[in-house]
């Protein structure tokens, strides 16, 4: 007769993250998505849910430096390895190297996780695997793993990031290896919320008195922080409609298009890529101040319904297309803004897969798009207008290289607020020197 183990006491937390796990790995899940939706599936609240979010968020984090490790561990090409397993295997390592679980704890309950969720046949490889892992400290396998390394590809494994990625934001902080340790350890800190106050429609002070810790930004006068853990969900002003969740980085953008020097008509501003709308209600908010009329562009039909959504009121038209057949004014737009789709490299803090879900041979196909869009931008504009080229990431071939060779106005002028902005004409700010998205900025005359 078979007897068949009897299904552990389940671990919930651990539960939850492996199964965060098995989403982004099997579905393609954003994690920042699918884990609130696992927590309120199995009801996990306060402790329990920060452990989850931890152990899943962590080992996201971590997982292609954690891959480099078990591959070290198991006797069989890692691929190989049935993909729940391989799951396990990376949960357990996270608990092993990077959290303060015991050793004992980490591994029993990983081979219990592997019973409660039908691995129990590979529970023995799971365990002989831990051990393995578990014969090193984290800085025992960072030496192995970096031994004989360019510094650049030691970095990469120690901050946990793919080279290309290490790379990317090097060349993009001239080559100061100190300082671009600090900007890829910042993707591994936990953001908080901001809040931005849309002009006419509500005020910091309504924002800040509606949550407990929630402070001024220190640069966007619209910017609100708020504390760890701050539900955005609790303020009204979100619910109503009246403010938006955005970076305080994204607004800056955005204000320094409207702050941007222009001689003559400022009637007429155009937003390109405007979904989900985020700059494009600020904008909104500040053109009705200004009397002039904003008109937005998107090309996926839900993220412009979006933005018809959050501009409801202003009296924004917003077109479902593509931006580089939008029909142009006979006299032209007097500011332009144009948020390119782009790796997301400066958002990495916030979606916890990204570092290696992203390739670098996404790149040259967004670099493409990027400059047809930047063309379509600078004939939708009227001579003399201004665009403001943005983009939420770092890569030199997404901002610098892109706008290189073009007519730059200087757009640390329009940010007069912001510190360690660097010898300009272009603007990178970044989460480890100010708090906010690693946006680009440049602006442009016409
Ligand atoms: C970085 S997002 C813009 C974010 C937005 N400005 C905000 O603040 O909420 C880029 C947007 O460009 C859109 N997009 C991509 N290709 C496009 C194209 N060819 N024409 C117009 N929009 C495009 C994407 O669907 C995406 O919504």
């Amino acid at each position: 007769m078979v007897t068949r183990r009897r299904r552990p006491p389940s671990d919930p937390a651990r539960e939850v993250a492996y199964l965060l796990l098995r989403a982004v790995d099997a579905q393609a899940a954003f994690a920042n998505l699918a884990l609130p939706r696992l927590l309120a599936e199995r009801g996990l609240t306060g402790r329990d849910a920060a452990f989850a979010t931890e152990l899943g968020y962590g080992t996201l984090r971590a997982l292609g430096t954690l891959d480099a490790v078990l591959a070290r561990c198991v006797d069989r090409p890692l691929p190989d390895v049935e993909a729940g397993v391989r799951d396990l295997l990376r949960l357990g390592g996270y608990q092993l190297l990077h959290t303060r679980v015991p050793t004992h704890a980490a591994v029993a309950s990983t081979v219990d996780l592997a019973h409660a969720v039908g691995h129990g046949r590979a529970a023995g490889f799971v365990n002989a695997v831990l051990r393995r892992v578990a014969d090193k400290s984290a800085d025992e396998w960072t030496a192995e793993l970096t031994a004989g390394l360019r510094p650049l590809d030691a970095l990469a494994v120690r901050t946990r990031h793919p080279r290309w990625i290490a790379a990317a934001f090097a060349a993009a902080l001239g080559g100061d290896l100190t300082e671009t340790e600090r900007a890829l350890r910042a993707d591994d800190a936990r953001p908080i919320t901001h809040l931005a106050a849309w002009p006419g429609r509500s005020t910091r002070a309504e924002l800040c008195a509606a949550v407990p810790g929630a402070e001024p930004g220190p640069y966007s006068p619209y910017a609100v922080r708020l504390a760890a853990g701050g539900d955005p969900a609790a303020v009204p002003a979100i619910r109503e409609r009246r403010a938006g969740v955005q970076d305080e980085g994204s607004q800056l953008c955005a204000l320094a298009l409207a702050a941007a020097p222009l001689a003559g008509r400022d009637e007429h501003w155009l937003d390109l890529c405007a979904g989900p709308g985020g700059k494009a209600a600020l904008l909104a908010g500040l053109a009705a101040e200004r009397g002039a009329q904003l008109t937005a562009n998107e090309l996926r039909a839900h993220r412009a319904r979006l933005v018809r959504d959050v501009t409801a009121g202003w009296d924004v038209p917003v077109r479902t297309g593509d931006a580089r057949s939008f029909p142009p004014r006979p006299d032209g737009y007097d500011r332009v803004l144009l948020d390119v789709p782009c790796t997301g490299l400066g958002a990495l803090r916030r979606r916890p897969e990204a570092r290696w879900r992203r390739q670098a041979d996404d790149v040259a196909d967004l670099v493409a798009l990027q400059r047809e869009l930047l063309d379509a931008a600078l004939r939708l504009a009227r001579p003399g207008g201004v665009v403001a080229y943005v983009t939420c990431s770092p890569h030199p071939a997404e901002t610098v290289d892109v706008v290189a060779g073009q007519s730059l106005l200087d757009a640390r002028t329009a940010l007069p607020e912001l510190p360690d902005l660097g010898p300009g004409p272009t603007v990178q700010l970044w989460p480890h020197r100010h708090g906010t998205d690693a946006m680009f900025l440049a602006l442009l005359q016409t």
